[in-house]
């Protein structure tokens, strides 16, 4: 298969993670036969910088012609604390879900057994957590009418009918792959948005009958997903919930380096970590790069190159066993491996598997 991938390293981590990623593609795509290319395009601070757009139409045009992006991360501190910023790397993130059309994010948040000392949760808890969130992406209060006056602001939370229809269409979808539990968490006691959701998600249940909905509100979820993880399969909701309770179910499972996501919808898919750009660690070749590399796993398996996915997952667990791991999840044995060696370990693996 021909693979034409746009590859969105951004600013922070983002290009240190990015080449490990690139690196492990290229491995599997030779193995298996494929052809692989890669086209760099620029986006957030580091196109802020160049160009003065954080999702420039140059770029826009490689994502466009891609069959995927492999994106790593914006966000750069000099932007974060200037409420006065006229343009922010965070708007290419958002110019490209809206460009692209990805109304749908999938975010799988799954437990390593190697990694579960390293949960704020206690073992009996979190051990066995498997569930996907499926966000709403480009609609909500993320793109609604918004006033941002110095005395007066506001957002507005808007949500048609079929852009809940068309979202909660990919999430039967998923819960009809998985265990057939589809839990739609809403406000639907305080907010008129959520009522839709909830109105038509009961209108869609009777259409999936091999599945179970229910329904939560989202105080209650973010409650459940620490007090019971296992019991959720998959999760649907809306923009500004589904961020929220992305990051809480990241860290329940011990590290948030080692979560990817696929954003999906009308134009090219794209495949990212679910963590931010850490600038912090940049330069510094401490982070970790599995959720880069599990997010090319998603990637091969969007397009059902499901061997290749799966060979892509298991060289990531022969790391963790051999405890070839970044700082954050390193077993106190002295042995250090940076985001560099990590990569080239698995390249490696796969390279003689
Ligand atoms: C995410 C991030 C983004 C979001 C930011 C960087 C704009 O937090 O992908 O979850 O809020 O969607
Ligand atoms: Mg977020």
């Amino acid at each position: 298969m021909k693979l034409n991938i746009a590859v969105l390293a951004g600013d922070g981590i983002g290009p240190e993670i990015s080449a490990q990623g690139v690196a492990v593609m290229q491995a599997v795509c030779q193995k298996f036969g494929h052809e692989a290319t890669f086209t760099p395009a620029l986006v957030g601070a580091a196109a802020i910088d160049a160009v003065g757009d954080p999702f420039p139409e140059d770029t826009y045009e490689i994502c466009k012609k891609a069959d995927a992006v492999l994106f790593s991360s914006v966000g750069d501190p000099k932007f974060d604390n200037n409420p006065n910023a006229k343009v922010r790397p965070e708007q290419g993130l958002l110019a490209m879900r809206k460009k692209l059309g990805l109304f749908a994010n999938i975010r799988p948040v799954q437990t390593f057994d190697c990694l579960i000392h390293k949960s704020p949760l206690k073992d009996e808890l979190v051990r066995g957590a498997d569930f996907v969130c499926i966000r709403e992406l480009t609609g909500g209060m993320y793109f609604g009418e918004k006033k941002e006056g110095d005395d007066y602001a506001y957002d507005t939370n808007a949500y048609s009918r079929e852009e809940v229809e068309r979202i909660l269409k990919v999430a039967y979808a998923y819960a009809q792959r998985r265990r057939k539990h589809l839990t739609v968490v809403d406000k639907a006691n305080v907010l008129a948005s959520s009522r839709l959701w909830r109105k038509v998600a009961q209108e869609m249940a009777p259409k999936y009958p091999d599945v179970t909905t229910d329904f939560m509100y989202v105080d209650n979820a973010s409650m459940r997903m620490i007090q019971e993880p296992t019991f959720f399969d998959v999760m649907v909701t809306e923009n500004t919930f589904g961020d929220i309770l992305t990051d809480e179910g990241s860290c329940i499972t011990g590290s948030m380096g080692l979560l990817p996501s696929a954003s999906t919808g009308e134009s090219t898919p794209v495949f990212e970590p679910i963590h931010g750009s850490w600038p912090q660690a940049k330069g510094l070749n401490i982070a970790n790069p599995l959720a880069q590399i599990l997010s090319v796993a998603m990637l091969f398996e969007y397009f059902n190159l499901v061997k290749e996915g799966a060979l892509v997952r298991k060289a990531v667990d022969a790391s963790l066993d051999a405890n070839v791991r970044t700082p954050e999840i390193q077993v106190a044995d002295g042995s250090k491996y940076g985001t560099k060696e990590v990569g080239a370990w698995i390249v490696d693996w796969i390279n003689k598997a």
